[in-house]
C-alpha cells in the first residue's frame, strides 16, 4: 500500500449553492450582524433590479444597510480606502458584496480591514493584518472568479502603478450565497470572459505546482461543468441550466485554487492587465492557449487528464491528448472573440520590461508546472506580440 499524501486546505465559507439561494441572504446577515455595508458596482445591479430585491431581503429580517456602489472593473486599493471609510462612519458590522470579482474584491479588502488603524494601501504593500474585521457575505452575480471562496483579492495601487493581491484568512467571506439566476443579465462578452477565468482557473489550478488529491477533485468536476456549458452559456445567456454549470464550475474552480494556488497564465494576467487596461477574463482566455504550449511537456499528464475528463478526446497517447486540449482551448477563445496576441491589446515591445519582474515575483508564476526563467518569460511575451 503507498503512503497517503499529506495535503492542506485553506479556510473555506459556509457556502449555499442553487438557483433561488439569494433568498436566504437576509437570514444569513442576520446571524452574522446587525448593519451592513452593501458593496458593489456602479450601477448595474441597481438597474437590473437586483439591489432593491436584496435591500428588502435584508431590511425583512432586520438587518439595516448602507450601499456603497464603488467598486469599479479593476479596481484599486483606494477604493478599499473609501469604502472603509464608509463602513466606520455608518457603524457597519458586516460586509455584504455582491457583483463580479471586482465587487467581491473591494468588498472583502474592506471586511478584512475594517479592524485595522492603516492606510489601505499599506496592507497590500505588506503590512501584516493583525486585527479582527468584520464578517463578508460574498454574493457573485458573474460565474468566473471565484472570489467568494479565497482568501484575497486584487486590487491596483494607483501610486505604484501595480496590481497585486492582498491576502488572508480575514479575507474569507464567513457565507457564500452563489445563485446561477443573479447571472442571467450577463451580457455575452462578460459571460466569456468570466466563463474563459474559471476554466483558466481549473486548468491552472489542477496543473499547479501545489495541487494534492483534493484541490484536484475540485478542479476536475470544474472543468467538466464550465466546458460543457461555456459555449451555451455565452450563445444563449437566458439558458439557465447552462448559467448553473457556469456558476457551479466557477464555484469548484475557486475551492480547488484558494488552496493549490495557480499558474503562468494569472502570474502575467496583473502586469499585462496594467500594461493594457483590459479585463482579467480576457487577459487569461488571449494567455492560456500559448501558457499551454510553454508547459506542454512538464504538465502533460495532467493535461491529457483534462482533455479526456471534459471529453475532448480518448486517446491514450498523453502527448496527443495534451495536444488536442491546446487545439481545443485555442478554437474556444477564438469563438468566444478574445483575441489572440499581444498587439491586439494594443501591446508593443517596449511594454514587456515592466512585466518580468512582477510577473517573476507572482505567487501564480512560481506554482506553474514549468519553473520559469526570465530569459524564457521575455522570448515568451516577444514571441505573443
Ligand atoms: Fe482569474
Amino acid at each position: 500500500m503507498e503512503k497517503a499524501q499529506s495535503f492542506q486546505l485553506v479556510a473555506m465559507p459556509h457556502i449555499i449553492f442553487g438557483t433561488g439561494a439569494i433568498e436566504q441572504a437576509g437570514q444569513w446577515c442576520a446571524q452574522l450582524g446587525s448593519r451592513a455595508l452593501l458593496v458593489t458596482g456602479r450601477g448595474s445591479l441597481r438597474r437590473s433590479g437586483c439591489l432593491d430585491e436584496i435591500l428588502s431581503n435584508l431590511s425583512d429580517h432586520g438587518v439595516t444597510t448602507t450601499v456603497f456602489e464603488g467598486a469599479e472593473p479593476e479596481p484599486s486599493v483606494n477604493t478599499v480606502q473609501v469604502g472603509r471609510g464608509r463602513l466606520w462612519e455608518a457603524g457597519c458590522d458586516l460586509v455584504v458584496a455582491v457583483g463580479g470579482g471586482s465587487s467581491l474584491d473591494v468588498g472583502k479588502a474592506i471586511g478584512a480591514l475594517a479592524g485595522e488603524p492603516g492606510e489601505a494601501a499599506e496592507y497590500q504593500r505588506g503590512r501584516q493584518i493583525t486585527e479582527r474585521g468584520v464578517p463578508i457575505i460574498a454574493v457573485p452575480t458573474t460565474s468566473g472568479t471565484g472570489s467568494e471562496v479565497t482568501p484575497n483579492a486584487v486590487l491596483i495601487d494607483q501610486e505604484r502603478g501595480t496590481k497585486a493581491s492582498l491576502r488572508g484568512d480575514g479575507l474569507v467571506p464567513k457565507v457564500a450565497i452563489v445563485d446561477p439566476q443573479l447571472t442571467l443579465t450577463l451580457p455575452p462578452a462578460a459571460t466569456a470572459f468570466a466563463g474563459i477565468d474559471a476554466f483558466t482557473q481549473a486548468l491552472e489550478g489542477f496543473t499547479s505546482i501545489g495541487a494534492n488529491l483534493v484541490t484536484d477533485k475540485f478542479a476536475a468536476e470544474a472543468l467538466v461543468h464550465l466546458a460543457g456549458a461555456i459555449r451555451a452559456a455565452y450563445s444563449d445567456g437566458d439558458n439557465l441550466a447552462a448559467r448553473e454549470h457556469m456558476s457551479l464550475g466557477s464555484l469548484l474552480a475557486g475551492i480547488g485554487f484558494a488552496s493549490s494556488r495557480l499558474g503562468l497564465v494569472h502570474g502575467l494576467a496583473h502586469p499585462v492587465g496594467i500594461a493594457s487596461g483590459q479585463p482579467h477574463g480576457r487577459l487569461c482566455g488571449l494567455l492560456l492557449p500559448h501558457v499551454i504550449d510553454f508547459n506542454l511537456e512538464a504538465a502533460q499528464s495532467k493535461y491529457a487528464r483534462a482533455a479526456r475528463l471534459v471529453g475532448i478526446t480518448d486517446d491514450s497517447d498523453d502527448e496527443a491528448a495534451a495536444i488536442a486540449l491546446h487545439d481545443w482551448v485555442t478554437q474556444l477563445v477564438a469563438e468566444l472573440g478574445i483575441g489572440q496576441s499581444l498587439s491586439d491589446l494594443g501591446i508593443s515591445e517596449e511594454d514587456l520590461e515592466p512585466m518580468i519582474a512582477p510577473a517573476m515575483a507572482s505567487g501564480s508564476t512560481k506554482h506553474n508546472p514549468r519553473e520559469v526563467t526570465e530569459y524564457e518569460l521575455r522570448q515568451f511575451l516577444e514571441q505573443m506580440l
